[in-house]
């Protein structure tokens, strides 16, 4: 079991944030990637779309035998809640890792979030927060463009139109004095420059692929589940849109190309 993949989803190329810090801290770990490229955006969709979607999405990794599920998407975490009871397997999703690591940094208890609108309509991250400390306050901020910026490779942060976008949305968090900013999707890390250009040195960015990679890292390590081979595990990918797309945008998240273990797969029609 323990030489199983980790199985990680989101609903496009977000999710490999987390890939990446898994790689990092856990390099002997297979993965199995799964990137819903054909229907992301999930961030505007239904509560009932968006956990037809997650369940479809995790039900296809536990067809390839994964010993873990990673919702390495913000919107599937705070709207598929029900999820983490119906599988098998362990599971994470984004906020709870996420949401802990903002509470241990924040200084002077202001904390933003960002999100796509599913998100912040859920307050998921908000919610959980104030669980750990009722005295910290919460701004949040829904940012859906930034989404369609990384996926179309708008990312430099010196490009006028991210410059103009991370702007628009964030300067009320920046007006209210926040410390620590929740980058509540996975697809944020990727322009995390540009925001990080926007709000100074002084705010720290809580990642959320990589805060539950740390976590799942952890979680397996309790479970026993840790894979203990000396070699170098693999990742595999499976998309539902164009295996040449995905190749090109993922090299910039992983900073390495993902050559031909990219594959296509049609969840459309699954029977969940
Ligand atoms: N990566 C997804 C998340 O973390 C967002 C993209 C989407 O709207 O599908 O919320």
């Amino acid at each position: 079991m323990s030489e199983n993949a980790i199985g990680i989803f989101d609903s496009g190329l977000g999710g490999l944030t987390a890939v990446k810090e898994l790689v990092r801290v856990l390099p002997q770990e297979n993965i199995i990637y799964f990137g819903d490229t054909a229907r992301v955006p999930y961030g505007n969709r239904s509560r009932n779309t968006i956990i037809k979607y997650a369940r479809q999405d995790a039900y296809f990794l536990l067809s390839r035998g994964v010993k873990m599920i990673i919702a390495a998407c913000g919107t599937v975490s705070s709207v598929a809640v029900g999820l983490k009871d119906e599988l098998p397997v362990p599971f994470t999703g984004v906020v709870n890792p996420t949401a802990a690591a903002a509470v241990k940094a924040t200084r002077n208890g202001r904390i933003g979030v960002i999100g796509t609108s599913a998100t912040v309509n859920s307050n998921s991250y908000k919610n959980e927060i104030l669980r750990a400390n009722r005295d910290i306050t919460v701004f949040q901020q829904d940012c859906p463009l930034f989404v369609s910026l990384v996926e179309n490779s708008f990312i430099s942060p010196e490009d006028d139109i991210v410059r103009l976008v991370v702007e628009r949305y964030l300067q009320h968090l920046k007006a209210e004095g926040i410390d620590t900013l929740i980058l509540g999707c996975t697809h944020f890390p990727i322009i995390a420059q540009a925001i990080r250009n926007y709000l100074g040195e002084g705010v720290t960015l809580i990642d959320s692929g990589r805060e539950t990679a740390l976590y799942a890292a952890n979680l397996l390590q309790e479970q026993r589940l840790l894979n203990t081979s000396s070699q170098t595990g693999c990742c595999r990918y499976y998309v539902s849109d164009t295996v040449e797309d995905f190749r090109r945008v993922a090299e910039i998240f992983l900073d390495h190309s993902v050559g031909n273990e990219v594959s296509h797969i049609n969840l459309e029609h699954a029977n969940i």
